[in-house]
């Protein structure tokens, strides 16, 4: 197919060329964010899975790296993570990077015995540049589950000992080991928790604080049973003694309601920061959306926390600070009301399609933000107050015919109880973020307008009023 640079973006990771998922190993070590990632450098469409390499020192600029691990005689790589080994515990180094992640076999797979996907470990003495696999792989073999997946392992301090969180099909299987090298089972959850209209993968626990207190926070990607259909990446606030992970309550939670946020995780070794990334794509048209010569970018880095609503202990995600290194000259306006449609393309100085948006409110009402172009496509961002419900709507933004699953509105709960808002949204050419209310509610949208969508109208049926609206232009130099 005919390449298409219009759709590739200046601060989200794509690789040069051919098909990417996941992200994988996604680990600061030295100064350097690492993002491995699942890649299939022989096509556009999913293939034999390698970990391609990608390295920033912000995590808003990119360098692709050679690839890290490519698939051998114990099958394909997976998705997994990675961790440094500070203490030298798996005997290959002192602070060694240690890469855990799934071997899948084709040919085990044909014999039928669900035992064809396993755990096993590659490192790197040279911070990431060469990787070798381990003689004694795999080092947790399948007792038989036919998705049995996707480690992500973190030193736990308390109990002294690297935890491994697995995807094991309908349940999430934690196990322990001293050394990387032998693991002992702890516990299961979820099999009958949360959402379950897929398979459950790429998982993740890490520690957060709210008011002095540490919770637990277990993310499980799910595909499909997404709110918007297809992958999306549900999560549960608990506690984790060392063993066993405890939910506060038994309601489902989204990380990201939009439909393309998938196989989302956090970055390793980031200190009190936790760091979020996920695959900016949807398995139900992932292979067919119109790029060339590459397929999926990841979505924008995110600094998780966690905030109380009510009862509810709820994730937020709020873009990363370093993002703001990529401002151009802001045009701001202020007490802006609108109801009848109101161009505002030449007020707010808009000229690009790689930009960020910023609106508040003492008052949030319905609304609509229209994102259009020269041949009348139009992407609209906005708020149904009736229904308490943001939304993303992109049957007008451009080429959707590729797949009957690239569904045209996408809807998500406003969980603030707050009169005011504010609303950040991230356009970098095919693609929209929008943070709610400080990233309580989240959504990531992708779409293929035929000409960049510059023109930015608002209009609100019930009239609103917003005390400011700004446009950023954003511009990603090359990561030095
Ligand atoms: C999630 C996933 C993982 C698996 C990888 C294969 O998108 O299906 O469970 O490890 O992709 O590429």
């Amino acid at each position: 197919p005919p390449a298409t640079p219009q759709y590739r973006p200046a601060y989200h990771f794509t690789p040069t060329a051919h098909w990417m998922n996941d992200p994988n190993g996604m680990v600061y070590y030295q100064g350097t964010y690492h993002l491995f990632f699942q890649y299939y450098p022989q096509g556009m469409v999913w293939g034999p899975m390698h970990w391609g390499h990608a390295t920033s020192p912000d995590m808003v600029r990119w360098q692709e790296q050679p690839i890290a691990l490519a698939p051998d005689s114990l099958g394909y790589i997976f998705s997994g993570s990675a961790v440094v080994d500070a203490d030298n515990t798996a005997g290959f180094g002192k602070n060694a990077l240690v890469a855990i992640f799934t071997h899948h076999s084709p040919e085990e797979e044909k014999k039928g015995q669900n035992k064809h996907q396993y755990q096993s470990l590659a490192y790197s003495l040279d911070a990431g540049k060469t990787w070798t696999k381990y003689a004694g792989n795999p080092v947790l073999p399948n007792p038989g589950i036919v998705d049995f997946r996707d480690p992500k392992v973190s030193w736990n301090e308390p109990a002294k000992q690297w935890v491994m969180t697995l995807a094991t099909k309908d349940r999430i299987t934690f196990y322990s080991s001293p050394n990387l090298k032998e693991w002992t089972k702890l516990s299961e959850f979820g099999e009958k928790l949360g959402a379950h209209g897929g398979v459950w993968e790429c998982p993740d626990l890490f520690p957060l604080m709210l008011n002095g207190k540490t919770y637990w926070v277990l993310i499980v990607n799910l595909n499909p049973g997404g709110p918007n259909g297809g992958s999306a990446t549900q999560y549960f606030v608990g506690q984790f003694d060392g063993k066993t992970f405890t939910p506060l309550n038994a309601n489902t939670k989204w990380a990201d309601y939009g439909p393309d946020e998938y196989a989302g995780v956090t970055w390793n070794n980031t200190g009190n920061r936790r760091l979020f990334l996920g695959w900016m794509s949807n398995w139900e048209y992932a292979n067919q959306v119109p790029t060339s010569p590459w397929r999926s970018a990841t979505t924008i880095p995110r600094e998780l926390g966690l905030r109380q609503v009510g009862s509810e202990i709820y994730l937020t995600s709020q873009p990363v600070s370093e993002l703001r290194t990529l401002a151009g000259k802001a045009t701001t306006l202020q007490n802006i009301t609108v109801k009848a449609p109101t161009d505002l393309t030449a007020r707010l100085n808009s000229t690009t399609d790689k930009h960020r948006l910023t609106l508040s409110t003492k008052q949030l009402n319905d609304f609509e933000l229209v994102l259009g172009n020269v041949a009348g496509e139009e992407l609209i961002v906005g708020y149904d107050k009736a229904a308490k419900q943001y939304f993303i709507d992109r049957s007008k933004a451009g080429k959707n015919n590729f797949s009957p699953k690239f569904t045209g509105r996408a809807t998500a709960p406003r969980l603030s109880t707050a009169a005011g808002t504010e609303l950040t949204l991230y356009l970098d050419a095919a693609s929209v973020e929008l943070f709610a209310d400080q990233g309580l509610t989240v959504m990531t949208s992708i779409f293929f307008a035929s000409k960049p969508l510059t023109s930015i109208k608002l209009r609100s049926a019930q009239g609103s009023t917003w005390q400011q609206l700004s446009n950023t232009p954003l511009v990603a130099k090359p990561a030095s």
